[in-house]
């Protein structure tokens, strides 16, 4: 029988992750994006355990969560009077919330975290249970998403237990993750916000408040690995209409509304990511659906492309990586 981690719930959930936290050890915990493998950032220990449990490997390195704005001086150095101001309008229009900040890290944050880089990301999360922990621990918390490295990222307590439970002594219950999607990770450059990898806060969102590009050169982060999210079983995106593809195979296809009985009739397996063709819940259901269909025995998965407009191009973004991935891992 495999070992499984202990589901916590409510407040006594969250008084014990915060002990067991405070041991140096790591919890599983809901976040509005995807849900966390969490331990203190300033226990170089814990971050240890991360990268065990996740198979991570050490020179990826980790977002550092907090509470409100003003633990920023905990983590972060702040470089100029004009990356003060910059950084201040973004907290004020979207944190809490889904966006992470590349800034530049304070002497005391332990190595392991930023993986020996002289940046950390940061981000101060908006759910509510998390919050607690965080206050209560009253210290930062480093959290990647709480799959195994390269899987599909969990947005159930269940998805957690599957992908870590053998390796970690507990997790947080908080339900469905909101956005379902992780954060966009914003890089604050001279020439504006440099967007590392597209997320619930939207190009078009972020543009109010400066000039937005995406990288130019490779980015050596594994979020843009060429395949990650990856599902066991094939991948395919099918770029143009399904009505008339006949699949060769037993598949499953993930699409955005509800197919005509004829196409749905071809596939053993279906998942509509929203019936009423809205993308902020097609990427909520996501990762969910890609790993239902993973778990079906098709012998191959046909995803649907989405239109690539506010937060289509972080969902396609993940659907493109998890399809190289299957077809690469
Ligand atoms: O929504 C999210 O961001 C979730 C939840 C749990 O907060 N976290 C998450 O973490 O997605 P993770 O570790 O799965 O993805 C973090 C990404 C990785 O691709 C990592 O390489 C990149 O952020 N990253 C971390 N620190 C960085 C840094 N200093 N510079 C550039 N990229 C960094
Ligand atoms: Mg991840």
């Amino acid at each position: 029988m495999s070992v499984s981690a202990r589901i916590l719930k409510g407040d006594q959930g969250i008084a014990e992750a915060v002990a067991i936290l405070r041991r140096g050890e790591v919890v599983g915990l809901p976040t509005e994006t995807v849900y966390g493998l969490a331990g203190d950032a300033f226990q170089p220990m814990a971050a240890a355990r991360i990268f065990e449990a996740k198979g991570r490997p050490l020179t990826d390195p980790l977002i550092v969560h907090l509470p409100e704005v003003g633990w920023l001086e905990r983590v972060t150095r702040i470089e100029s009077p004009e990356q003060q101001i910059q950084v201040k309008q973004l907290a004020t229009a979207f944190w809490p919330g889904p966006l992470t900040l590349i800034l530049q890290k304070h002497p005391d944050l332990p190595d392991l975290i930023t993986a020996g880089t002289a940046s950390v990301a940061v981000r101060v999360t908006a759910h509510p249970l998390f919050q607690k922990v965080l206050r209560e621990l009253d210290s930062p918390l480093a959290a990647p998403s709480a799959n195994r490295f390269g899987k599909i990222s969990p947005t159930t307590a269940e998805d957690v237990q599957i992908e870590l439970g053998d390796m970690i002594p507990a997790l947080l219950d908080g339900g469905a993750c909101e956005h379902g999607m992780e954060s966009t990770i914003v890089a604050i450059k001279e020439e504006g916000f440099e967007i590392l990898r597209p997320g619930p806060i939207t190009k078009e969102q972020l543009s109010e408040y400066g000039h937005v590009f995406h990288p130019s050169g490779i980015v050596n982060t594994p979020g843009s690995l060429p395949g990650h999210y990856a599902p066991k079983t094939e991948l395919h995106i099918f770029e143009t209409d399904i009505k008339s593809y006949i699949p060769p195979l037993k598949a499953g296809l993930l699409v955005l509304r509800t197919p005509d009985p004829e196409v749905a009739e071809r596939y053993a397996a279906l998942e509509v990511l929203s019936p009423s063709g809205d993308l902020r819940e097609a990427a909520a259901n996501f990762y969910g659906a890609l790993r239902r269909l993973d778990n079906c025995k098709v012998d191959i998965i046909i995803s649907e492309s989405l239109r690539e407009e506010g937060i289509g191009v972080a969902v396609m973004d993940r659907m493109r990586r998890a399809a190289y991935g299957s077809l690469n891992g």
